[in-house]
Order: structure tokens, then sequence, then C-alpha cells
């Protein structure tokens, strides 16, 4: 079967990486790709930028053309904007098998009022929240000022995982309700503003893969958002991953699937979405109980690069399921190996960095899985091309083992400039 990955970063070169495996797959895509994807499959210039309705057509056709089986969405934007509802609409696409959600399914993601409005309404733990408008500005106002601080302010919209700003005081709360609503900080992202209790507690990604109807449990991971150690400095896309977590628990974990994985998987069904696709939960372990932070329609970026590793069933027999809503039929088994991807950035990232940096040392042997996030082939050299530029990937039989092997795989490679946190799964090791 030919497959087509759609995307260009870590996440799709570990999916291609896993895919290529598949005695399944015969011709392996990926649109647009990158230096990494290209060593396992042919990439191809589908569209440029992210990926928008415009494209849409140029995609259905050279799926038809390439005689496609199965399509899978790496990041969220071709979701949201409707490419799953595009394929159904074409009677020569509609059978193909896709991974990934229609609009409806994708506004999960894409509208952070639309998922606070399904979890109150299926009565999924999460924090507190309203929405306003700017019309409702001094509405907005009135109520950071009956609540304690810190005070969460969420564009409604997707703001390349910038629209989450954290108050510390009731005047700055204030100040970023009126920039995101009335000076429209994050453009049409934030015309709607989700306000919201801080939760304290410690943050953990759960990932399933449902075909609406039944559900496979992926390995859960902890992401290291912060650029600077010790979580410090502003966010980024992510900065390394580790799984399995510790404080994942079967307990926890049980609590998980029953008070936030089946009921979301029961209310897109009740609200007549056909999900078939990666669930992203990144939630919140509040003294020992989870609270959902927000819905992904994807998987994440770099967990990804930790979490596929660790699945040792063919990955395209599960997909095929998943497309054919026979998800139950299939086997998963998980490795028990711990994995830790370290991500190499940047100088500059998340702010403004140079591209084009020539990457050396990549040919050098090493126990690491090399994963490249931004970076792009240019003769017989490899250029940096992002903020991300690798994702390091170690497995072991301990945490140790798998952190030594990815900060073995990182001190191989060079360019100038580059940067990473030293302290991936430092803290884990402590608890
Ligand atoms: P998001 O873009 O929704 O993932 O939010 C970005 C980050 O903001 C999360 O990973 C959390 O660290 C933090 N965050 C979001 N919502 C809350 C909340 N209600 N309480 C505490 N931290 C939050
Ligand atoms: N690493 C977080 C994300 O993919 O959204």
């Amino acid at each position: 079967m030919n497959i087509l990955i759609l995307g260009s970063g870590g996440r799709e070169h570990a999916l291609a990486w896993k895919i290529r495996q598949s005695t399944q797959c015969d011709t392996l895509y990926v649109s647009p790709g990158n230096a990494g994807t290209a060593t396992l499959a042919t990439n191809v210039t589908l569209f440029e930028g992210d990926l928008n309705p415009a494209a849409f057509e140029q995609v259905g056709d050279f799926v038809v053309d390439k005689k496609i089986g199965l399509v899978v969405a790496g990041p969220e934007a071709p979701l949201v904007a409707g490419i799953r509802d595009y394929f159904d609409s074409r009677s020569d696409l509609r059978s193909i098998a896709f991974i990934g959600p229609s609009q409806a399914g994708a506004m999960l993601e894409g509208s952070k009022d639309y998922a606070k409005a399904f979890m109150q309404k299926y009565h999924i733990p999460t924090a507190q929240s309203k929405t306003f408008n700017k019309a409702q500005l001094q509405e907005g106002i009135r109520y950071i000022d009956t609540l304690p601080l810190p005070i969460v302010l969420k564009a409604d919209g997707l703001a390349a995982g910038k629209g989450v700003i954290i108050s510390e005081t009731h005047q700055e709360a204030r100040e970023t309700l009126e920039s995101m609503l009335v000076g429209e900080k994050f453009g049409k992202a934030s015309e709607k503003v989700v306000i919201e209790d801080y939760l304290k507690g410690i943050e953990l990604s759960v990932f399933v893969l449902t075909d609406g109807l039944h559900y496979k449990l992926l390995p859960e991971a902890k992401d290291y958002k912060r650029i600077g150690e010790k979580d410090t400095g502003p966010n980024t896309g992510g900065m390394g991953a580790v799984t399995p977590v510790p404080f994942a628990s079967q307990a926890f974990m049980q609590k998980v699937k029953d008070t936030i994985i089946e009921p979301t998987i029961a209310g897109l069904s009740r609200e007549g979405i056909d999900y078939r696709g990666f669930i992203f939960i990144g939630l919140m372990n509040v003294k020992g109980d989870p609270y959902v932070i927000e819905y992904n329609v994807r998987l994440g970026d770099p967990e990804a690069e930790v979490i596929i590793p660790r699945i040792e069933n063919d990955l395209v027999s599960l997909l095929l399921a998943t497309a054919q809503q026979q998800l139950d039929q299939a086997p998963l088994a998980i490795s028990s190996k711990t994995a830790t991807t370290v991500v190499m950035v940047s100088e500059g990232y998340p702010d403004h960095y140079e591209k084009g940096k020539i990457i050396e040392g990549l040919d050098q042997k090493s126990q690491a899985l090399v994963f490249h996030a931004g970076t792009r082939s240019d003769t017989d050299t490899v250029l940096t091309n992002g903020g991300r530029v690798l994702a390091v990937t170690g497995m072991g039989d301990s945490l140790e083992e798998a952190l030594q092997k990815s900060y073995e795989g990182v001190s191989r490679i060079h360019w100038e400039g580059l940067y990473f946190r030293r302290d991936i799964g430092k803290d884990l090791q402590a608890l």
C-alpha cells in the first residue's frame, strides 16, 4: 500500500520511521517532509506553509494519482481547516483510509471555548472557566477581579502554542484581556478569550488512538515546555520528552480512562462526530486527580518521538483498523523500555533565530535515534531550517540508560549556535 504523511516535523519523521518498518508499506510519501523523512520516504511539495483549503485539491489529486491507500495527518492545521471533510466530499477519495478527525472533531483543539463547553456538557474534569468576546470586555474584567491568583487567559483559536498567558496580578490579567480582545494580540485567534482557574499540579500528556467506537491507550509522556533548564524562560513547542512517566500509576491512569477518555469518546459520538485519529489530552495531576488542560487532535511533538518507538506492533495495521472502525480487533503491545528525547534547537528559539546552518555529525554511528524536525537537504549537506531542529531519542531499561543514549547522540552533532536542555528527565530521577 502507498502511504502519505502530511507534515514536516519530528513527529512526522517518527511516524515515517515507524510506518517504513511495516511490510504493508510500499511507497511512502511525506509532504512537505524534511531532510530526515527524505532518507525513508519521497518528499513531495504539495503546498507552501500550513496546508490550507486552497491546496486540498492538489493533495486529493496526488492521492488518486499515486494510488495512496492511507493518509496520516501529522499537525492540527489541515484538520482544523477541514481536510478530512474535503476527502469525504469527493467520491474518489471517500474510501481512502484517513487518520485525523473532521473539522467538527478538530474543534476540540481549534476552539478552546468549544472544548470547555464540551467538557462541561460531558462532566469531564477541567478548570472552571468563562469565555468573553470584545463586546464583553467589562464583564471579563469584573470576572477577573473575582478570581484568585494566578489567572489563566487563553486565546480561543489556534495561536501556535503561544495563546496561553498566566498572569500573576489582577492588573496584568486585565491588561492581557484587553490586549487580546481589543488589541487583537493573537489576531482572529483571540476574538474570544477563555479565562480559567489556575490548576496546581504536575502535567502529563496522554495519547489515545480512537476509531470513534473503540480506543487504544498509547504510552503517556512528559513534555518539557520551557526553553531554560529547571523549567525557566518562555514556552516552546517542547524541548524534550520522557515516557513512561513514574507518577502515571495504574490507579491514576484508571481515573484518566474513567473520567476523561471514555466520556470524551462517548461525547464525540453523542455529538455525531465521526472521530478516527489521535487524541492528545494535556492534563494536570492535581493531588492525584486528573483535570484536562487541553485537547489536541494529533500526536504531540516531541512526545511522538518517544511514544512511537515504544509501540511494538505494526503501526500501519493499527491505523488501518482505526480507519475501518475495527480497532477492537487490533493488538497493541507497548515496550516496557523507557524512551527519552532531547530537542536540539537553533540559538534564539523560541524568538528570532537563523536558519541555514550546516549540521555536522549526522553520519556518526550512535545508539540514539535522530529524528529531524526543522532541517532541509542541500546537495551533500543537511541544513537547519527551523527553531526546533532535531529530536534525539534514546531507549533503555532505565531512565538513566535512555538519557545516556540521548545525550551521547546529541554530543555527536554540531552546528553553529545549537542549544539544548541538559536537564531532561532530571526531575523524574528525583521522584
Ligand atoms: P496550552 O496551550 O493549553 O497547552 O497551555 C500551555 C501551558 O499553560 C500548559 O502546558 C500549562 O503549563 C499551562 N496552563 C494552561 N492552562 C492552565 C491552567 N488552567 N492551570 C495551570 N496551568 C495551565
Ligand atoms: N509538545 C506539545 C505539543 O505537541 O503540543
